[in-house]
């Protein structure tokens, strides 16, 4: 590396799965077991600062918490490796969401880790190459490199230069919107890499997802491609259906959903059976994302608001990929 200790700053924005990723297929690499396709919100996002320090060890800092689990110094190992690096890291990482709660925060913190970090690194990846060594952080951060509608492929190599993250379409192709309704603000008892080991050692019901996963993408990516949002929220609402069954069916039994999250969910039922065009996605935490046809958010949000134990609403459109800021 070059003598000076470079810095760099990143934003990453939170992205949802339309299609779901649940189950890996490999431990150290994080190679998914399933393929997925995801859209990247415009409004939520983490921004992360990283220099390279003389320290003895690396320092970083998720909203103002130390981050003691060892997780992140693991992942900048994967940079320093690939750049020759032996300088420590600095990295402060702020969400301007709540996070741990099902908000996709390891997707958006670790894109913009890796963005910053291969800047500060000089490396020069490509968005392939960025998602690839970000989904050895987070698997579903790897979609947040790109911006709009992305695909993740699960691939087949043991090397997981197959398994990367791909933009099928851009924001302003497609501009749906989505209501986040947050139920609770408390960080989720189960992690989403833990709940997946669970469930592929111990759910009857894992050989039948990863079986029927290829259907669910290649209808999706039709549905994206017609910009059919009954086809896609249809497809989204029975994906995420399908991976909740699958969290239920492990032996512990997993349930990330709140009494809250149930009547989010028949609420924005009856609002379709009156005709408003929306659907709903729910990932490994209570909060409810209600899918939007363009146009129809703040009527959404007006809805959900009204919900019994909805605690606040989050609108947002479709966002950018990861990029270096100022
Ligand atoms: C329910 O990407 O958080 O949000 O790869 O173990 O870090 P790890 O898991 P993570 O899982 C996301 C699961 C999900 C569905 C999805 O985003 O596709």
């Amino acid at each position: 590396m070059n003598n000076e200790l470079r810095q760099s700053s990143a934003r990453a924005h939170a992205n949802i799965a339309l299609i779901k990723y649940w189950g890996k297929r490999n431990g150290p690499l994080n190679l998914p077991a399933v393929g997925s396709i995801s859209i990247t919100l415009a409004e939520l996002y983490t921004e992360t600062q990283f220099s390279w320090t003389v320290s003895e060890t690396d320092t970083a800092i998720l909203n103002d918490e130390p981050d003691e689990t060892g997780r992140i110094s693991r992942f900048v190992d994967l940079i320093r490796r690939r750049a020759d690096i032996d300088y420590s890291a600095a990295i402060s990482s702020v969400n301007n969401f709540p996070t741990g709660a099902g908000l996709a925060s390891s997707a958006s913190g670790f894109a913009a880790l890796t963005v910053a970090g291969c800047d500060a690194a000089n490396l020069n990846l490509s968005a392939r190459e960025l998602s690839i060594l970000a989904r050895q952080g987070s698997g579903s951060a790897a979609r947040s490199i790109d911006g709009g509608f992305v695909e993740m492929f699960r691939g087949v190599r043991a090397d997981g230069e197959d398994a990367f993250a791909t933009p099928l379409a851009d924001a302003d192709d497609w501009p749906l919107e989505v209501v986040v309704a947050i139920t609770t603000r408390a960080r989720k008892a189960i992690d989403s890499t833990t709940g997946m080991t669970d469930t592929a050692t111990r759910s009857d019901f894992f050989e039948a997802w990863v079986a029927n996963a290829d259907g669910d993408l290649d209808a999706a990516r039709e549905a994206i491609a017609a910009c059919d949002f009954d086809a896609l929220g249809a497809l989204a609402e029975r994906s995420c259906l399908k991976m909740h069954g699958l969290m239920l069916s492990t032996g512990n039994g997993l349930i990330y959903w709140s009494p809250a999250t149930v009547a989010t969910i028949h609420e924005i039922r009856k609002l379709r059976a009156d005709g408003m065009p929306v659907y709903f996605t729910i990932d490994a935490g209570p909060q409810v994302k209600a899918i939007c046809a363009p146009g129809y958010g703040e009527a959404v949000a007006e809805k959900l608001k009204t919900v019994p134990g909805v605690e606040a609403i989050q609108r947002t459109g479709l966002g950018p990929a990861a990029r270096v800021i100022e």
